[in-house]
């Protein structure tokens, strides 16, 4: 059996109130569509189909470079005429599950299940309970409980609309069938539109059987459709994340203040204050503390490192034992071995730092290296730029950098070398030598200050 998923995702989304197509709006730092299309990749499909309509041009620009089939519906002309637009690229023998491009929290597991339906030569439905089925399609069953229709909310009569059970637009069912039942349908309805939900009439008809299951949870069918509901399942989506970790081991101050957009690996005994955020990949080891205010993204924090308050950290690998701000800020390519410090408002950039070297406060640090035991003094800048290219500072083990350093790149500082505050290196320094590169002190005996004029 191949699968092959469509995912729906022409509307325009009017109530999002936005230039941005609705699907591209992001959920935990990504597009709706594409925690969709993800979902599907894990589902291992054969194929993925997305058809576009509204917003077309910055959707096919968003989702260039991935192994998709875009079908253009020109007009929206409903979900059954937009299933249509994907068929003819679809194999005749292949299972089809059809997904919506804003509904982006559906599980694996939930469309698993519907997918084995499917491939049994049935419908997989998907349906879900609501307190409240205002505007949802209508489950109709049989005295003996088999799906029969689904009648849309403005086409319902009274009695119909009071069924709770509803359609989450979500189903899987053969190809062979979509192809048999499309071409019939017709938009003589209340909206005119060529209803997608009409082909489970057509499958009752044809004794096709319809089999109803429910997602994991309401927040996985859930659809997006304003702003307020967007923010309303990010907060749910967060809320699970942080249970999680706190579930593998992690202390969080507060569940209710932690934002991970993407994937946040922690060991154990890790703790996280309030407000951090996490984007991308970030990997954390075992006893790791992390203060308020932080912003971690795409780095590996090792084991036993304290991150003071407001940090920013992007890019970076940190060996172990690491001490981290408060208000540092490390960009991509620092490389920290154990037992680095980096104190307040220090910001560092392709910066290689050995062992034990501290660079503690108000310094800029980038395209150096630096090795084992060095103190940075107070105001140390590495002149990296020219203005048109980048070169390097090396500094040697146990060098002692004096305060207030412009180090002028590319220039050497040998190991155990001194290098005076408030110099200007333009010249490499040898090992185990004084540098001072600044003008010398002069003192005028008697100096009289300036006076008043009158
Ligand atoms: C649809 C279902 C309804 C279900 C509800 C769940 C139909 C006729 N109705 O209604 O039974 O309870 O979803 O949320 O299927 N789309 C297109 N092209 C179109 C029309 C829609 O791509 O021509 C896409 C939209 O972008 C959206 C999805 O299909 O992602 C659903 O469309 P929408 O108009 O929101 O359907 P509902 O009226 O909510
Ligand atoms: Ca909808």
């Amino acid at each position: 059996m191949s699968l092959e998923v469509v995912i729906l995702a022409a509307g325009q989304g009017s109530r999002m109130k936005s230039t941005l197509p609705k699907v591209m709006h992001r959920l935990a730092g990504k597009p709706m569509v594409q925690h969709v299309i993800d979902t599907a990749r894990r589902l291992q499909a054969d194929a993925l189909h997305v058809v576009i309509g509204h917003g077309a041009e910055q959707l096919r620009e968003a989702l260039a470079g991935q192994a998709l089939q875009l079908a253009v519906q020109e007009q929206q002309l409903g979900t059954g005429h937009a299933v249509a637009q994907a068929l003819p690229a679809i194999a005749a023998e292949a299972t089809v599950l059809v997904l919506y491009g804003d509904v982006p929290l559906i599980a694996p597991a939930t469309l698993e299940a519907l997918i084995h339906v499917a491939a049994k030569g049935q419908v997989g439905l998907l349906t879900v309970e609501l307190a409240d089925p205002t505007g949802y399609g209508r489950i109709l069953r049989s005295d003996v409980g088999d799906v029969v229709a689904i009648v849309e909310h403005k086409d319902a009569d009274a009695a119909q609309r009071a069924i709770r059970e509803v359609n989450t637009g979500i189903l899987a069912l053969p190809a062979r069938c979509l192809r048999e039942w499309l071409p019939r349908l017709s938009s003589n309805n209340a909206q005119g539109e060529y209803y997608l939900t009409d082909i489970i009439a057509m499958a009752a008809e044809d004794g096709v059987r319809v089999q109803a299951q429910q997602p994991g949870s309401e927040q996985e069918v859930q659809g997006v459709n304003n702003r307020v509901q967007l923010a309303t399942l990010e907060r749910w989506y967060q809320r699970q994340q942080a249970e999680q970790l706190m579930l593998q081991g992690v202390t969080l101050a507060d569940p209710a203040r932690i934002d991970i957009r993407g994937t946040l690996c922690c060991a154990q005994d890790v703790s996280i204050d309030i407000n951090c955020v996490f984007e991308g990949n970030v990997e954390i080891g075992s006893g790791v503390s992390i203060g308020p205010n932080c912003m971690i993204r795409n780095s590996r924090i090792g084991a036993d490192s304290v991150i003071e308050a407001n940090s920013v950290i992007d890019g970076a690998e940190l060996a172990g034992a690491a001490q981290i701000g408060p208000f540092a800020r490390l960009r991509p390519g620092t490389q920290l071995a154990d037992g680095v410090k980096i104190g307040n408002f220090v910001e560092t950039k392709k910066a290689k730092i050995a062992s034990g070297s501290k660079v503690n406060h108000l310094s800029y640090i980038g395209d150096a290296q630096i090795g084992r035991n060095v103190n940075v003094g107070a105001g140390t800048i590495t002149c990296n730029y020219d203005g048109v290219n980048k070169s390097l500072t090396e500094i040697g083990d146990g060098a002692f950098i004096g305060s207030n350093t412009a180090l002028v790149a590319p220039v050497k500082v040998g190991a155990e070398a001194t290098v005076g505050a408030g110099s200007t290196l333009t010249r490499e320094v040898g090992d185990g030598e004084l540098a001072v590169a600044r003008a010398k002190q002069s003192n005028i005996k008697g100096w009289k200050r300036p006076t008043k004029r009158s």
